[in-house]
């Protein structure tokens, strides 16, 4: 097992309309062992830095490190990593056994016993020693991705590299599969960095989740960590499902202290003398943008008015375990997570509210988040996965 570490890490791909970067000055450190995932969405880097740690592209510049050594200008072969892609990329022609011994066959000098053991041993743990025998064509999708995840394993390699490697398979074996990694994981306690572009992925499957953007590193924390104190609006927003509200808001000081949080035209809310100060110490400005959570938002008629926002029913949608309805407030669609039983008309004023602890404040301009209701409340949170 080893650590891997991103040292100002920069891909520039020369295309024939000119320079794209594909990764920007990435600075990240991953300890041996851990399970870490790497999110954002199409386009934004997340296989260019994994082929690069895999040997597969080039450093433009910056440097990369395996168990603190350079790799640069190592070559694949020669990187005991492991990679598992989203289209398999198994051998058509070979038995199960065949690709999954392959890699060892003719990348190594391990005796032919040694390979079978290897391979019975990860098709134990792959749950398909039954399939040794047959060809890739005749197994299902789900089947197809443990024989490539078995592929991995019987390298013992000091880190896996995973690709989107769930994102063919249907919804049911997909949350199944991630159950399957997660436990391999705990098993082999081997450094593992996964790639998705699904945040409820990240969120379940993560010890630390790294958000990527257009190339560049947004927050590095664990699920509860970019959940509870998102580092700007693009990672608030990325986060959690459905996504967190925004509203464009000024902050008007009351004589007491406490100030309110308005909304031009649209509604006001009332906050703590306490959270004033907060802000007021973080920064100079009076214009922000705010952020609240679907799940943090209450229908409630009994709530004070200064905390009360009214707002019209757009549309209720079902999905069981609770209601999202969907709201015309400030003229952006709003919605708000509810029990099932509150199931209101569509047109229907309701009053909504929510505890200042679950408002996140963000600077107008940039984004950049200035104070996280939870702050004062929960202090950090605890670190562990959420559970979704
Ligand atoms: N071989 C390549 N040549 C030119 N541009 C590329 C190449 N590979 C990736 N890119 C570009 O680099 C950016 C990042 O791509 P990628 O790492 O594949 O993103 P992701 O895996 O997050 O979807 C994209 O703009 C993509 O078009
Ligand atoms: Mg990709």
């Amino acid at each position: 097992m080893a650590s891997v570490s991103f040292d100002n890490v920069t891909k520039v791909f020369d295309d024939k309309s000119g320079a794209i970067v594909a990764v920007e000055e990435l600075d990240l450190t991953i300890q041996d062992g851990e399970f870490v995932v790497f999110v954002g969405p199409s386009g934004c880097g997340k296989s260019t830095t994994l082929r690069m740690l895999a040997g597969l592209e080039t450093v433009t510049d910056g440097e990369i490190r395996l168990a603190g050594e350079p790799v640069n200008n190592v070559s694949p072969k020669d990187r005991d990593i492991a990679m598992v892609f989203q289209d398999y990329a198994l051998y058509p022609h070979k038995t199960v056994r065949g690709n999954m011994g392959y890699g060892l066959k003719i990348g190594t000098d391990l005796s032919d016993e040694e390979i079978e053991r290897r391979i019975q041993e990860a098709a134990e743990m792959m749950g398909i020693e039954d399939l040794l025998d047959k060809k890739p064509n005749s197994l299902s999708g789900g089947q197809q991705q443990r024989v490539a995840t078995g592929r991995a394993i019987v390298q013992e390699p000091e880190v896996f590299l995973f690709d989107e490697p769930l994102s063919n398979l249907d919804a049911k074996l997909r949350k199944h599969m991630r159950t399957e990694l997660a436990r391999l994981h705990s098993e082999l306690e081997i450094t593992s960095i996964y790639v998705t572009h699904d945040q409820e992925e990240a969120m379940t499957m993560a010890d630390r989740i790294v958000i990527l953007n257009d190339g560049t590193l947004q927050q590095v924390g664990t699920p509860k960590e970019v959940y509870y104190r998102p580092t700007n609006q693009f990672v608030a927003d990325f986060i959690g499902s459905p996504s967190m509200n925004f509203f464009d808001v000024e902050l008007r000081e009351n004589d007491d202290g406490s100030g309110e949080f308005v909304c031009e035209g649209h509604f006001s809310y009332g906050i703590s003398e306490s959270l004033c100060e907060n802000i007021a110490q973080n920064t100079d400005d009076d214009e922000f943008q705010i952020g609240i959570r679907p799940e943090n938002v209450r229908v409630d008629t009994n709530a004070s008015d200064r905390k009360t926002i009214e707002a019209p029913v757009d549309v209720v949608e079902v999905v069981g375990s609770n209601n999202f309805i969907y709201l015309d407030l400030a003229d952006r669609e709003t919605c708000v997570s509810t029990s099932p039983e509150i199931e209101p008309d569509e047109g229907e004023l309701i009053d909504l509210t929510f505890d200042e602890s679950d408002l996140h404040v963000f600077e107008k301009d940039n984004g950049a988040a200035i104070v996280h209701g939870h702050d004062e409340t929960n202090g950090t949170p605890e670190e562990s996965k959420v559970e979704l």
